[in-house]
């Protein structure tokens, strides 16, 4: 990674920073540090089958967001990315093949998922762009102020116990003008498609999950976790109290997930 998008250790405003976001941590419900631990064990334990989980629980939907995701990003040749909780790769390598972006940072907390985004990388995925993989906690990045054009999170946002944090870095390390593109699972305005997507919500997911990957107990929690993530309006007003001056979102698939938009 070039050494310029990287924060110095030394620097004050770095410090500052740093004990700000502690200071709202652990007035969070959950200890941080216990939520952040059980997250990064789930996602461990499902790495290998998480492809295949997406692919198979969303229909294959998963594929048409994604598509809206790189319009959303609206990419071109100069643009330097960064992809929170990346993952395996799939926001990243579909900006790549579609926009050829000049310089992508693929970055997650875990790294097992990201050593599947290496192998898909290996494998030739995203050919053609210079791709970087590095471990990233999206609360706090080691990355300089206004160091990139665009920054995309996909289902990553709802993770973070520390939401605000993860918001205002996101809002820190973009350029002015720059675009901070979330995709998030969200709640279906109409009230009885609500109801249906909760059921298969609290059944389908944890049957799938736990056929796939023998821990049908990460599943319950990615149930929970989507239930209790603020509904559109209010994310976007969290966007907006993160320092965002333009916020506008879109639901997809009814409401299922929603793709946020927000310039700096
Ligand atoms: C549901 S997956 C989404 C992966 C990918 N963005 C996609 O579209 O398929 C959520 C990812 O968020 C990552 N994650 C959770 N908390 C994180 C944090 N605090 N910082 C960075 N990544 C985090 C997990 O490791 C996991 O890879």
């Amino acid at each position: 990674m070039t050494e310029s998008l990287h924060s110095q250790p030394g620097d004050p405003e770095c410090e500052t920073r740093e004990s700000k976001i502690s200071a709202e941590a652990i007035s969070e419900a959950e200890p941080p540090a216990m939520a952040q631990a059980r997250i990064h064990s789930i996602f461990s334990r499902i790495a290998n089958r998480y492809d295949l989980f997406n692919a198979l629980s969303s229909l294959g939907i998963h594929k048409r967001w994604l598509r809206s995701v790189v319009k959303a990003a609206n990419a071109n040749q100069q643009t330097v990315m960064l992809d929170i909780a990346a993952g395996t790769g799939d926001v990243s390598f579909a900006v790549a093949e579609d926009s050829h972006p000049a310089h992508i940072v693929l970055s997650d907390f875990n790294a097992e998922m990201l050593a599947v985004a290496q192998r898909r990388l290996d494998e030739g995925e995203g050919k053609g762009t210079q791709i970087e993989l590095e471990v990233v906690d999206g609360q706090q990045l080691p990355f300089a102020d206004a160091s990139f054009d665009l920054v995309t999170c996909a289902y990553g946002v709802r993770n973070m116990p520390n939401r605000m944090a993860a918001l205002k870095e996101a809002h820190r390390v973009l350029k002015p003008g720059g675009r901070y593109v979330v995709l998030e699972f969200s709640t279906p305005p109409n009230p009885i498609f609500k109801t249906l997507y909760h059921i298969y919500l609290k059944t389908v997911i944890p049957f799938i999950g736990g056929i796939l990957t023998k821990d049908r107990q990460s599943f319950v929690y990615l149930n929970d976790s989507i239930r209790a993530f603020p509904v559109q309006d209010e994310f976007a007003d969290m966007l907006r109290a993160a320092g965002f001056s333009s916020v506008t979102y879109r639901n997809l698939t009814g409401g299922i997930v929603a793709l946020h938009i927000a310039i700096n």
